[in-house]
């Protein structure tokens, strides 16, 4: 990257943290992060996400984007992408940033009405950085065994979580949880949690 480059990079991370701060302070538990994830979390999730499945991607959550970027660094092809954002002005600026993958602003949470799909389409990963604190285990559980019915056979789900421990726990025959090491450089530190298909050896 040149001079002139990595300074312009550099103005729009700066950019990004105050705007995501900015948005944090409106909407504490909506964001759930008070700063972007690094560069380096972000490229732990694409590394950990099974994109090398043949099929659809669908990242829950952008924000600004970074882990849209590092799946694009990966290689990934764009047409491949669907990201669902719910705040309207970052699914606006993800638009601008990022016009050949699909951004759709709406809820993560209920995906038939915002695929409005009827359900069909599988994905080979689903990328997720909601927040779900505030839901107690069994309904998280729930919540990721549907997701689990939206990917393809040898897919996984990774999440974006800064807790220590699984957020979500394994479901016995359904899913199984792992973590990536711990990612220092973010804010916090944190690791990414991989949900595998119960019985699947883990591809990462
Ligand atoms: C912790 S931030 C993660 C942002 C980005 N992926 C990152 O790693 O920096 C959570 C994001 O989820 C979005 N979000 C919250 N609730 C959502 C929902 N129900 N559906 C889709 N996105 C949601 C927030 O607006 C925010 O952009």
């Amino acid at each position: 990257m040149s001079g002139r480059m990595e300074q312009d990079a550099a103005r729009e991370r700066r950019k990004d943290l105050a705007r995501f701060f900015g948005t944090w302070m409106r909407n504490p538990v909506k964001m759930g992060a008070v700063a972007p994830s690094s560069a380096r979390y972000c490229a732990t999730m694409v590394a950990s996400a099974t994109t090398e499945v043949d099929g659809p991607i669908l990242e829950l959550g952008p924000g600004l984007g970074c882990v849209t970027r590092a799946l694009l660094e990966a290689g990934v092809d764009p047409a491949r992408i669907t990201s669902i954002e719910y705040d309207a002005e970052f699914a606006a600026t993800l638009k601008d940033r990022f016009p050949a993958i699909n951004v759709i602003q709406g809820d993560g949470f209920d995906l038939d009405a915002t695929l409005g799909d009827g359900g069909r389409t599988r994905f080979a990963a689903i990328l997720f950085a909601i927040p779900i604190v505030k839901f107690p285990q069994e309904e998280r559980q729930r919540l990721f065994s549907r997701y689990f019915d939206r990917l393809l056979p040898g897919g996984n789900l990774t999440q974006l979580s800064y807790l220590w421990k699984p957020p979500v726990r394994a479901v016995p025959g359904r899913f199984d949880v792992s973590a990536s090491d711990i990612v220092w450089d973010n804010i916090p530190p944190a690791r990414v949690w991989i949900y595998s298909q119960a019985g699947a050896a883990p591809l990462h």
